[in-house]
């Protein structure tokens, strides 16, 4: 064969899908590529529409005190994860500041971001990483050590001081210390106007306070509502005007996408992300992004997720995981009590060579499965043969075989 046929071939391939693309800037798919400023005025936009006002309207009041010279109370918001509150957060802040930094108002504000789960001591060190009071990677410092380094950073400084922590339910380990700190030591030992921003996904979050810290917050709060499906719309067509080409969407798609991400509690990162993983399957096809496609997306986005959930999941939880899919198969059609999924289980663990856990330890992992919505357990009564529980698996019937093999793999069994 001569060498210019392939090279003809990948020519006229190319050329095809140049004059076939559909994305034309990819960043815009994908937040972790854009940067701030790009990210911010992607939301002005929006923001401009409309979306978020109620909420950008209650901050504006809470904090227009500055303006005046006096010092706003603390603030807890609360939403469900992709409700925007971390974009529009960061967004008022640096337009809050901007305002105070031409009224000659000294105003500081820093975001520290908790959004993995992690103890007291990186809390605090990453806190004091936004003051350069410590080093990314420390070990072996003491807290107290740490918070005295805050605490000399921010000795001279007299403005007003903004802490956005985002996401401080993540603080799993002495938090109770963490809190106390910000709260009620840090104010008393820098001449700074602390206002705290605390920000988090779980509404009970404050429940779980020492109650004198959450005497001490006396917080005002503010709650991000789910976006609605127009609200979802609108984001989803500025994104489809910055990143996709012309007409590279059908009609329908975009309602499509926003209907699906508001039944998941208004969720936009959800909905950003299906439009992405649809004009990624759509250029990998040459196609325009039909509803089929999302169809498609949407099962690869649910894949995705249920297995990375169980992939990380501690490894008792993915041997009873393993046990339920074990026995959905065995006993097709019938009940699932879990007496017969426990069988199973400790089946797995002997294969697996995990100590086994008793009955009752079984049933707290099914009610954690359960609230991973990996399966669906009751409780039935059966008069005066007592109580059973009955298990169903949850997990898309074309995902079960995949998961399967994956815990396979994961607990050696064979
Ligand atoms: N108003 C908005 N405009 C554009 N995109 C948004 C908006 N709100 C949320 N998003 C998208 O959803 C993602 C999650 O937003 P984020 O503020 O991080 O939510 P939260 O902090 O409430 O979990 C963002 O990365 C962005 O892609
Ligand atoms: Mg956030």
């Amino acid at each position: 064969m001569q060498p210019t046929h392939i090279r003809a071939k990948m020519i006229s391939r190319i050329k095809y899908m140049v004059s076939n693309a559909i994305i034309k800037d990819r960043r815009y798919l994908d937040d972790e590529q854009l940067i701030r400023s790009e990210q911010l005025s992607v939301l002005e936009e929006i923001f401009n529409a409309n979306v978020r006002d109620t909420e950008i309207t209650e901050l504006s009041s809470h904090f227009a005190g500055i303006l005046r010279k006096d010092h706003p109370c603390h603030l807890a918001i609360w939403g469900k994860t992709g409700t925007g509150k971390t974009l529009t957060l960061s967004y008022f802040l640096n337009f809050l500041s901007e305002m105070c930094s031409q009224e000659n108002i000294p105003i500081r504000h820093e975001h520290l971001d908790l959004s993995t789960p992690c103890p007291c001591f990186r809390a605090l060190n990453d806190l004091a990483c936004t003051f350069n009071a410590s080093k990314r990677y420390k070990k072996g410092i003491s807290l107290e050590e740490l918070m005295l380094r805050i605490e000399a950073k921010l000795s001279e400084y007299e403005g007003y001081l903004i802490l956005f922590i985002d996401e401080v339910d993540n603080v799993k380990r002495d938090r109770d210390t963490f809190l106390t700190f910000l709260v009620r030591r840090l104010p008393q030992r820098i001449k700074a106007r602390l206002i705290l921003v605390l920000v988090s996904n779980r509404l009970n979050w404050p429940d779980h306070l020492d109650p004198r810290v959450k005497s001490f917050l006396k917080l005002n709060e503010l709650i991000f509502e789910p976006y609605d499906a127009v609200d979802l719309q609108h984001i989803l067509r500025i994104r489809i005007e910055k990143a996709l080409c012309k007409n590279a969407v059908e009609t329908g798609v975009v309602e499509k996408i926003a209907a699906m991400a508001s039944m998941d509690h208004g969720d936009a990162r959800k909905a950003v992300a299906l439009l992405a993983k649809s004009a990624y399957l759509a250029e990998k096809d040459s196609t325009k992004i039909t509803l089929e496609t999302v169809d498609k997306a949407a099962a690869e986005f649910d894949k995705d997720r249920y297995l990375s959930l169980l992939r990380s999941a501690p490894v008792q939880l993915q041997a009873a995981m393993a046990s339920v899919i074990q026995a959905t198969i065995q006993y097709r059609d019938k009940r699932l009590g879990t007496g017969r999924v426990y069988d199973e289980y400790k089946k797995i663990c002997r294969q697996a060579s995990l100590r086994a856990m008793t009955a009752r330890a079984f049933g707290d992992l099914i009610s954690e499965l359960d609230i991973y919505s990996l399966l669906r357990s009751k409780v039935i009564s059966r008069g005066r043969y007592g109580r059973t529980r009955e298990i169903v698996l949850e997990l898309p019937t074309s995902l079960i075989a995949d998961a399967w093999e994956m815990l396979k793999n994961n607990l050696n069994l064979n």
